[in-house]
């Protein structure tokens, strides 16, 4: 089987790179031969890779600049998104597509279903909105994986964030009023490639096909989220740091996120079988992996 990822440097396109076997072959495009930002460049592209699933992991991810690029990050994040998922259907392979937790207000009390309404607070969150309906409607073989809080050894991310901030303070302020799932793009990686297989075992099966929720298992607040990284660093003889829970509200950003990210994983786990490690142990394997100085970028 040949999964094709779009994005080469991306967290989730380097953890699938690395999930490669002997009977899975994965290969990254990258903005060299396909740049989400000319239409005309995705379909040959891919094409070219002759895919038998392609996952769509590529994406403007910069949620603050997203307020100041509207328009930029609905080109990449429902145009091209929509594009990729047309070339899928002409290719006639199955497309997964990676979304967010960030569609949803967050004012939920608890973990977000598939079903539940959306109404994203930020730029980000409505043009990633916006690509989760390009996808649907442009092709119907698909998967649309909304996930939260992703980390990894690649790319930049909260952990990677949070222990080079570790090095040079004792104390840091973290905000604890949001609450969501960390989940490890390591861990996604391997979901999805199970993902694929049963997709290209069951062309007809729409059960596997359509909306689902994947994050880490449990939940935490980015204060514990944080927490949990000094924690390990410690264990691997960095200096303890104090970690000081504010409110959102003391830490204004351009963009305002949910107070309830947490999403309900069970359609997937009825569905496929399958579901994510808890966080705490993933946070554990990836301030291991990039601590001891092994695959960190
Ligand atoms: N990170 C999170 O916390 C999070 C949370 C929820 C959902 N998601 C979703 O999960 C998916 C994977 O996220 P990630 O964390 O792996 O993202 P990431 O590390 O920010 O990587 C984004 C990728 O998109 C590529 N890209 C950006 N603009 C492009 C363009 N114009 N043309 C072609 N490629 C372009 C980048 O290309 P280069 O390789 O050239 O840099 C990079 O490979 C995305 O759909 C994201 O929206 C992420």
């Amino acid at each position: 089987m040949r999964i094709v990822v779009t994005g080469t440097k991306g967290q989730l396109a380097q953890s699938l790179l690395a999930s490669a076997t002997a009977d899975i072959s994965l290969i990254a495009v990258g903005r060299l031969s396909l740049d989400f930002e000319r239409l005309q460049s995705i379909a040959p592209a891919l094409a070219a890779a002759d895919p038998d699933v392609i996952v769509n992991a590529a994406a403007y991810t910069a949620v603050d600049q997203a307020e100041a690029e509207e328009q930029r990050a609905f080109r990449i994040n429902a145009t091209a998104a929509g594009a990729v998922a047309a070339a899928a259907k002409k290719l006639g392979v199955p497309v997964i597509h990676l979304s967010t937790d960030y569609v949803f207000d967050g004012n939920a009390a608890a973990p977000y279903r598939e079903s539940d309404a959306t109404s994203p607070l930020n730029a980000y969150g409505r043009s990633k909105l916006a690509g989760e309906s390009n996808v649907a409607n442009a092709h119907a073989d698909h998967v649309i994986l909304r996930t939260s809080w992703v980390y990894s050894p690649f790319g930049q991310n909260f952990v990677k964030t949070m222990l080079r901030l570790g090095e040079t303070r004792n104390t840091i302020n973290v905000v604890a009023d949001q609450h969501g799932a960390p989940t490890s793009a390591q861990d996604l990686a391997r979901v999805i490639v199970a993902i694929a297989k049963r997709l290209c075992e069951t062309p007809d099966d729409t059960v596997l096909r359509g909306i689902f929720h994947v994050t880490g298992s449990g939940e935490a607040s980015w204060a514990q989220f944080a927490q949990a990284i000094f924690d390990d660093a410690t264990a691997h003889g960095r200096n303890r740091v104090n970690v000081v829970p504010i409110t959102a509200a003391e830490y204004p950003t351009a963009a305002p996120r949910p107070k309830n990210s947490r999403l309900n994983c069970d359609k997937l786990a009825q569905a496929y079988d399958l579901r994510l490690p808890d966080w705490r142990a993933s946070t554990r394997a990836c301030v291991t992996q990039l601590l001891d100085g092994a695959s960190g970028q």
